[in-house]
């Protein structure tokens, strides 16, 4: 359907690299994000954790270009490009992903025909996208424990939690995306479900490159997902950063530390909320 220029077009595998730097943004006039700095190249798992409201989703949701997120600062590039200039279909085609934390019910629309339409408009003719999908999407079902008959009903429309965790992470695999923001994956979601959708975000790492930024609260999560880095975001900002054993830290200690000394930093730069 959409005809696809060659600069746009996704390329898999290979290297790419996310940058986000000093990203300020907004929402209903609040300064929720205050200056994140991250990179995310393929092959490599990042963990996001942190308090609640402290701006994970609102980090997921500038990075994908939500309406109604106010970028203050900062910017944010795939490969090179300006994805802040961009709409969130282009960012899509020049391979970032996003599974949200409360995945939206989209009524009259089927998840095979999202796919369908999300695979041609990166530059696969929709013949191909069709023939592609009936025989993969049978195949992720099966991987990320997802029954098949919900393959054909509407997008996440009556969708459990869970189902809806398993129907973005299939929808991961079949798109093959270069860089996936992965927004709370585990909440919601059944203790063996947890380990299948993990298994398969992980399992896309070796497959295709795949470079992961993972929002969560909850270690168990990281034993399958495996990050390289874990960063712990605190009012708006990555306030520290350090290898998986941060994690077991953080659930042992919670965050009051980190907030504390956060706190304490705003005072000094005057930003209060
Ligand atoms: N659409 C919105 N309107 C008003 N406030 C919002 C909106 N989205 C997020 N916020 C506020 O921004 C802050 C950060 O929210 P969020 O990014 O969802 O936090 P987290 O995902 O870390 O729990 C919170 O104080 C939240 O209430
Ligand atoms: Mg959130």
């Amino acid at each position: 359907m959409t005809a696809t220029s060659p600069t746009t077009e996704v390329s898999r595998g290979g290297s790419h690299e996310l940058v986000i730097d000093g990203l300020r943004a907004g929402v209903a006039g609040l300064e929720v994000l205050t200056g994140v700095d991250l990179v995310v190249r393929s092959g490599e798992v990042h963990a996001v954790m942190g308090p609640n409201g402290s701006g994970k989703s609102t980090l997921a949701h500038v990075l994908m270009g939500k309406p109604g997120y106010q970028v203050l600062g900062g910017t944010v590039t795939l490969d090179g490009e300006d994805l802040l200039r961009l709409a969130p279909f282009e960012r899509a085609r020049l391979g970032l992903f996003l599974a949200p934390q409360d995945p939206i019910e989209v009524p009259g629309v089927g998840l095979h025909q999202t796919l369908t339409e999300a695979l041609a408009g990166r530059g696969m003719s929709p013949d191909d996208a069709k023939g592609s999908l009936a025989a993969r999407a049978l195949v992720e079902a099966q991987r990320v424990g997802l029954e098949t008959r919900l393959l054909e009903r509407p997008l996440n429309v009556d969708l459990s939690g869970g189902e809806r965790k398993r129907s973005e992470t299939l929808q991961m695999a079949l798109l093959q995306p270069n860089i996936a923001v992965l927004d709370e994956l585990d909440s919601g979601i059944d203790i063996d479900g947890l380990h299948d959708v993990a298994q398969r975000v992980r399992d896309g790492v070796a497959e295709w490159g795949l470079g992961v930024l993972a929002i969560t609260h909850y270690r168990r999560l990281l034993s399958v997902l495996q990050p390289d880095v874990v960063h712990v975001l605190v009012r708006g900002r990555i306030v520290a950063s350090g290898g998986p054993e941060l994690a077991g830290e953080l659930e042992r200690t919670g965050y009051a530390a980190f907030e504390t000394a956060a706190r304490a930093d705003d005072s000094g730069t005057g930003i209060q909320n």
